[in-house]
């Protein structure tokens, strides 16, 4: 008899382990098993049970529904007022294009065993029997682009680095995630940490590194913990270390931990930080590709970005470009949070709708109010009214639209919000967070908060409203890097897309 319960942070944080515990204590035949989160975060705790059926769900599921659900003998998937049918059903689930997240929550995350008979290392075992550059085409060819925010596509970054000579070349995984409302990276390493165990390995083969760094941030113990558990299996097991499943590869595997900074998600200054410095961004050129970490040649990719080449390598790059849109191609994770009543994780082709993700997956508000406004791509991301959300959600109709994807969190406002007080947020977030290397950022980001106070205020509107976008075309122009560069973009969607709130008078709402 198999019990599914969560170890998910976000499952967690409702009570799965204290549920995983009262199952343990009084269901005595039962194997409990701790899989990672479908990403049907409203239903969590959600325990799935084995039947000759397939899994069978329950959820939410607390400590003082254990003994109903026993009396209802739902470990065969019995009758409760909590039972969801069968797990692979639910049509939250069953709509979905599952390809990076394919064996998160299904899958016991620290098991070989499981994620081979699941499709693990079918990539790697193929990359292994590849050239580099029959490994970089193949990714290139699958128009797998960066999911970090900026988009760039992952085989032409990769070629780069491959080209390079050095004695010494580096993969490093971004795991920083920062941007508000997203958490696909800590799912998918809380749930499925081989799947980036193999991306960046097979990176590794294919540009010539023998040394990695996943970069994750301090706030994520449990995927500090569970990615470090899963690197000492891979090394146990004989894929990670000096001879990658036996193959003349070598590669290792760190972790380094952040500490609090939304700038060291930039890539140079997240350099800058494994290396131990103070995260300061660097200028380009030299590009990382070139002269990274320590120097040296280096790929940085997101999590979701690596995590996603396992399955490029194993059904080939042809099926995993047959789904999206235009040059956004393949699948995007999408991240709903905020005001939403179905919050969690929808993985689609790219080319779904705003409107399809928030009002279909979504279901609405949580609070049950009309939704005013999204802003999609994390605090440097556009905010978007209604009236926008038939736009398709691919890089190209993002941009067109005036906004960006960035790392796909999505989120969602009712009618409370504030626009001009989201808009100040965003300059004080960019104050606050600023590396301080560049004037348009440092500086100007506490001049947008003084002047859209002055705005809020109702002090000469339109004269501070036209210094505003002024000032924001300096950021824009101006800064070093897309902390600074962006900032401008939620601040300037909000006075476009809702000016009915940058009127001067006192606070609508
Ligand atoms: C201020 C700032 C914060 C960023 N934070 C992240 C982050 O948390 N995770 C991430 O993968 N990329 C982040 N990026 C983007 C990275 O600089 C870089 O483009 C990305 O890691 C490259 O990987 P990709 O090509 O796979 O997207 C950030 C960029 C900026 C300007
Ligand atoms: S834009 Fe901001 S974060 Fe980026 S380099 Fe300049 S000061 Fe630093």
């Amino acid at each position: 008899m198999k019990i599914y319960v969560p170890s998910d942070s976000a499952a967690i944080s409702v009570g799965a382990n204290e549920v995983a515990e009262a199952i343990a204590s009084k269901v005595h035949d039962a194997t409990i098993i701790r899989n990672g989160s479908r990403g049907a975060l409203w239903l969590e705790p959600m325990v799935e049970v084995e039947t000759s059926k397939g899994r069978i769900a329950y959820g939410p599921v607390s400590v003082e529904d254990i003994d109903s659900l026993i009396a209802a003998d739902f470990a065969h998937g019995g009758a409760h007022q909590l039972a969801l049918g069968l797990t692979d059903e639910i049509e939250w689930l069953a709509t979905q294009d599952r390809v990076t997240f394919k064996r998160v929550g299904i899958i016991d995350p620290l098991s070989i065993a499981d994620y081979e008979a699941h499709g693990g290392l079918v990539g790697l075992r193929r990359a292994i029997s590849l050239t580099s550059h029959a490994i970089i085409d193949e990714v290139t060819e699958s128009g797998l682009r960066g999911r970090g925010g900026a988009g760039f596509p992952a085989g032409i970054k990769w070629k780069t680095v491959a080209g390079a000579v050095s004695d010494q070349k580096y993969i490093c995984a971004n795991a920083d995630e920062g941007d508000s409302g997203t958490f696909a990276d800590r799912m998918l390493i809380e749930g499925d940490p081989f799947t980036l165990i193999e991306g960046m390995t097979i990176a590794a083969i294919a540009v010539g590194a023998t040394e990695g760094y996943v970069y994750v941030r301090s706030e994520y113990p449990y995927a500090i913990s569970t990615l470090q558990k899963a690197i000492d299996i891979a090394h146990a097991f004989g894929w990670l270390g000096s001879s990658v499943l036996g193959s003349s590869h070598a590669f290792e595997l760190k972790i380094r931990v952040g500490a609090g900074s939304y700038v060291c998600g930039e890539e140079t200054a997240m350099l800058e930080s494994i290396e131990g410095k103070r995260g300061v961004v660097r200028a380009k050129p030299p590009l990382p590709a070139l002269e990274g970490l320590f120097g040296k040649p280096t790929v940085i990719n997101n999590v979701s970005t690596l995590s996603s080449v396992p399955a490029v390598m194993a059904d080939g790059a042809a099926a995993y470009k047959a789904r999206g849109v235009g040059r956004s191609l393949g699948t995007q994770v999408f991240q709903l949070a905020g005001n939403i009543k179905r919050g969690g994780i929808v993985e689609k082709a790219f080319g779904v709708t705003i409107d399809e993700i928030i009002n279909g997956y979504g279901a609405g508000t949580l609070s049950g109010n009309p939704v005013r406004a999204i802003q999609i791509g994390g605090p440097l991301g556009a905010y978007f009214s209604k009236s926008q959300f038939d736009t398709s959600l691919d890089y190209e109709s993002m941009l067109a639209a005036g906004g960006m994807l960035g790392h796909g969190g999505i989120v969602v406002f009712d009618e409370s919000v504030d626009l001009a007080a989201q808009a100040r947020f965003a300059m004080s977030f960019c104050a606050l967070e600023s590396c301080g290397k560049c004037t348009p950022c440092r500086i100007g980001s506490t001049r947008g908060v003084e002047t859209i106070d002055l705005i809020i205020q109702g002090v000469k509107v339109e004269e501070n409203k036209k210094l505003l976008l002024d000032l924001c075309e300096v950021m824009t122009d101006g800064s070093l890097c897309a902390m600074g560069g962006l900032t401008p973009m939620p601040v300037k969607s909000a006075m476009l897309n809702f000016p009915e709130d940058f009127t001067g008078e006192v606070s609508r709402r």
